[in-house]
């Protein structure tokens, strides 16, 4: 029986009206209106439930609705919901900063917080600029840091800056994602990198989400960590995907002893509540000027005490149920299930870590049909790929055995 959509029906048509056309593709039988969600399961506008392979784009980690991280929120929210951030701050803004400093690798102990992803990105930029005064990047085609007008001078999906290009510097060294042989990859690397002498740095996603969920060669990122070291670029990991425990380790780096200059984290940081950050050591971040009154680089809500407050339960959270090693563990049981799907000759290719995994089709019509289904039987899943041609499974950490194992087998039935 079709699931009803009246309301969903009804939402779309007003969204029509009220919002730009650019933003929520409409079309059959998506989207749907959230109404609330628990864990791992989400309600729409109907009342049908899907369970959620997605985690809401990485964010939800520990499940929709975690309720340490609401009773947090709910205590933060009845004292203090908003403070001045690089004026007078919230005291939990001061607590949030010495946790980072203590999970993040190595000697990356310095932030900047900020709301979004893309605020990472681009305070780590800027710290990059400062630290090494050079004015331009290096980046990887089909990565993705943001859509702000900063980060997409290094974004690696190119529709989302051809419209903008006049605006673009169009500096930025654009390296294939390495795939196949370390090595070769390396000297290609190494080969672009001796032609340039403004390069900052080098942002790299240590596994690609957005573009596909592509894993990089064993190695790889331990060598360019080197390849930097030697050039004087600094090294930013975008883990604003990949962090809080998605890869089986709280970040991902750390499965290749890789300590980046500047870290940048988002998504999953608040679990919900929008908060990021760029971690870097002292002596990258001291490249900034003390503060002489007026912040050169801060927001109206950085360290805003809600999404601080929902930082520390969330890591807390991590922490207290090992869920990046529940994300290493279900991981290896997803890989099982995921590779005798390959095997079967079904689908083109499967990749993955942890609990981000990527399932390559023959192209994007059929990923976006096999979403569509997937939806229809109760199931969310998203499509990435620089050509649409990924479906993406990134569930919450919290996710049952068993609800994984159903959810992959209805997705398995929906692929065409
Ligand atoms: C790896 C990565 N970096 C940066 C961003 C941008 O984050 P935001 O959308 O919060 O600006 C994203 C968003 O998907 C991402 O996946």
């Amino acid at each position: 029986m079709p699931r009803p959509r009246n309301k969903s029906n009804e939402l779309a048509q007003l969204l029509r009206n009220y919002e730009s056309r650019n933003v929520t593709y409409v079309s059959g039988e998506s989207p749907v209106f959230w109404e609330s969600a628990s864990d791992t399961t989400v309600t729409d506008a109907d009342g049908n439930t899907y369970l959620d392979l997605t985690a809401a784009f990485g964010v939800a980690n520990c499940g929709h609705a975690n309720p340490n991280i609401t009773a947090a929120l709910q205590r933060q929210a009845a004292r203090l919901s908003h403070a001045m951030g690089d004026v007078h701050p919230a005291a939990v803004k001061v607590q949030l900063l010495e946790k980072l400093a203590a999970i993040a690798p190595g000697d990356l102990t310095k932030s900047f917080l900020g709301s979004s992803g893309s605020d990472a990105i681009e305070a780590a930029m800027k710290t990059a600029m400062l630290a090494t005064g050079k004015p331009a990047f290096a980046a990887f085609r089909g990565s993705y840091h943001g859509l702000s007008i900063g980060t997409l001078e290094v974004a690696g999906i190119k529709k989302f800056r051809e419209p903008f290009l006049a605006w673009l510097p169009e500096r930025t060294l654009l390296l294939d994602y390495p795939r196949g042989n370390a090595a070769q990859a390396l000297e290609y690397a190494r080969r672009a990198f001796s032609r340039r002498y403004d390069l900052a740095a080098v942002i790299v996603e240590p596994i690609q989400g957005r573009g596909g969920c592509v894993v990089p060669p064993p190695g790889y990122l331990a060598q360019l960590r080197e390849i930097c070291r030697e050039r004087g670029m600094l090294m930013i990991a975008d883990e604003i995907y990949t962090g809080f425990g998605r890869t089986g380790t709280m970040f991902a780096c750390e499965q290749e002893s890789v300590v980046p200059d500047i870290l940048c984290l988002g998504k999953a940081m608040g679990n919900g509540f929008p908060i990021s950050a760029a971690v870097a050591s002292p002596g990258v971040m001291d490249a900034w000027p003390a503060s002489e009154g007026e912040a050169l680089h801060t927001s109206t809500h950085l360290g805003n005490p809600m999404g601080c407050a929902a930082a520390l339960a969330s890591i807390a959270e991590l922490e207290s149920r090992e869920l990046p090693r529940r994300a290493a563990t279900l991981g290896n049981r997803l890989a099982t299930k995921l590779n005798a799907l390959h095997a079967s000759g079904k689908v083109a290719g499967v990749r993955g870590r942890g609990l981000m995994w990527g399932i390559e089709l023959q192209d994007a019509a059929q990923a976006r049909a096999a979403v569509e289904k997937a939806l229809t039987k109760g199931v969310l899943i998203l499509q990435a790929g620089e050509q649409g041609n990924v479906l993406s499974i990134t569930p919450p950490l919290t996710i049952s055995e068993a609800d994984l194992d159903r959810g992959i087998d209805v997705v398995e039935s929906c692929i065409a």
